[in-house]
């Protein structure tokens, strides 16, 4: 077994260092470069691999552009997450795609907890403990209410805040604002935010024309996969000074009034600044990991779909043991109610 990070600031060196006491063969470490992580997974795919666990789609983008060779030894691979699955979508729509995937996080078990609850306090956890700042009474301005973003903004109303979300698709806006959010486009956010939290898979979602009208003191950070929601190229040609404030909080000067704070380099703050997601919601979302590739192994065979989805009952499986773990138990449908609601 080979493992790499998702990365370059996710990686937790004494987990990696854990992972390789146990007999793994761990090619990460926390802060790499972006040549060091590429290398990474080049080391981790060079094995010949039967079964791929990606988180991001790093993994299957590099075998199928720079190691084409080690294709054949793949049986398929499961995706943790929102972004790795739009790349594999977009493959697979271009026929390039070579090998099945399992689409891990759109089980149930995975987007409605890990995103939701797991992101929602994780991100949080990564904000308090980076800047050390109040969060009561701020004006939290949360960018995508999907699983992810629904779940920050919900632990950001717990902890006192008001909150705006800003988002693209008029039936997510519809929600945040039922959920008693306020909306509004970002720029019109721009103005009176205290905190910033980027979560939608998307680039260039706070950009200049942003950080021109920021509050002085606004702090930004990114919860989405890779490390293009905040323009940080961008702030760095604005900023007239830049000064880091404590570890993993870069200040930058804007004018002589205006200082703004990027956390985690704008990299998915909550394993870069915090420690992730707690283990006890990665269970599922690893439980689902690990049936999906018994699932490919089993089924290698007759698998003719390039995508394919978690098996519900994986899925339920998963939420039953979890149920069970709690010591809490649920009713099951009667003969008779299953005839009347199934026919
Ligand atoms: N930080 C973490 O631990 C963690 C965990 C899971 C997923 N993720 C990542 O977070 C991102 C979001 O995941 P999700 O599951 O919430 O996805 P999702 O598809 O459920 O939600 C994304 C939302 O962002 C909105 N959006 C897209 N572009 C936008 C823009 N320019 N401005 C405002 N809103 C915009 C979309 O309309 C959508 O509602 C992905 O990159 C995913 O890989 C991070």
């Amino acid at each position: 077994m080979y493992i790499t990070g998702s990365n370059p600031l996710s990686t937790q060196d004494d987990v990696a260092a854990a992972l390789a006491d146990a007999g793994l063969e761990v090619h990460a470490w926390h802060g790499c470069t972006p040549e060091e992580y590429n290398t990474h997974i080049r080391h981790v795919l060079s094995n010949n691999c039967n079964i791929i666990i990606d988180d991001g789609g790093d993994l299957v983008h590099m075998l199928h552009t720079e190691m084409p060779d080690k294709l054949p030894f793949v049986i398929g691979g499961c995706e943790e997450t929102t972004t790795g699955i739009l790349r594999l979508t977009s493959m697979a729509e271009k026929n390039t795609l070579k090998f099945p995937m399992v689409l891990v996080n759109n089980a149930d078990c995975k987007h409605l907890f890990d995103n939701r609850y797991g992101t929602g306090q994780s991100v949080w956890d990564g904000i308090n403990r980076t800047t050390n700042l109040i969060v009561a009474g701020k004006i939290v301005v949360t960018a995508g209410y999907g699983w992810c973003g629904k779940g920050v903004a919900m632990r950001a109303k717990g902890l006192g805040a008001r909150v705006i979300v800003t988002e693209v698709d008029p039936i997510k806006a519809m929600e945040a604002v039922m959920d008693g959010f306020d909306i509004m486009p970002m720029n019109e956010a721009a103005k009176i935010g205290d905190f910033f939290v980027t979560v939608t898979g998307c680039k260039h979602v706070i950009t200049k024309e942003a950080f021109s009208v920021m509050k002085n003191g606004a702090v930004m950070c990114n919860a989405g996969h890779f490390d293009i929601e905040i323009d940080v190229v961008g702030l760095e040609e604005m900023a007239l000074e830049k000064q880091e404030q404590r570890i993993n909080v870069m200040g930058y000067r804007l004018d002589d009034s205006r200082w703004v704070y990027l956390l985690a380099e704008g990299r998915l703050v909550n394993p870069a600044a915090g420690d992730g997601h707690p283990a006890e919601i990665m269970d599922m979302s690893f439980a689902i990991q690990a049936l999906s590739a018994k699932y490919l192994v089993e089924h290698k065979d007759e698998l003719h779909e390039k995508l394919i989805d978690v098996p519900k009952d994986v899925d339920m499986d998963v939420a039953r043991r979890k149920i069970l773990f709690w010591e809490k138990s649920i009713d099951t449908l009667t003969k008779e109610q299953e005839e009347y609601l199934y026919g």
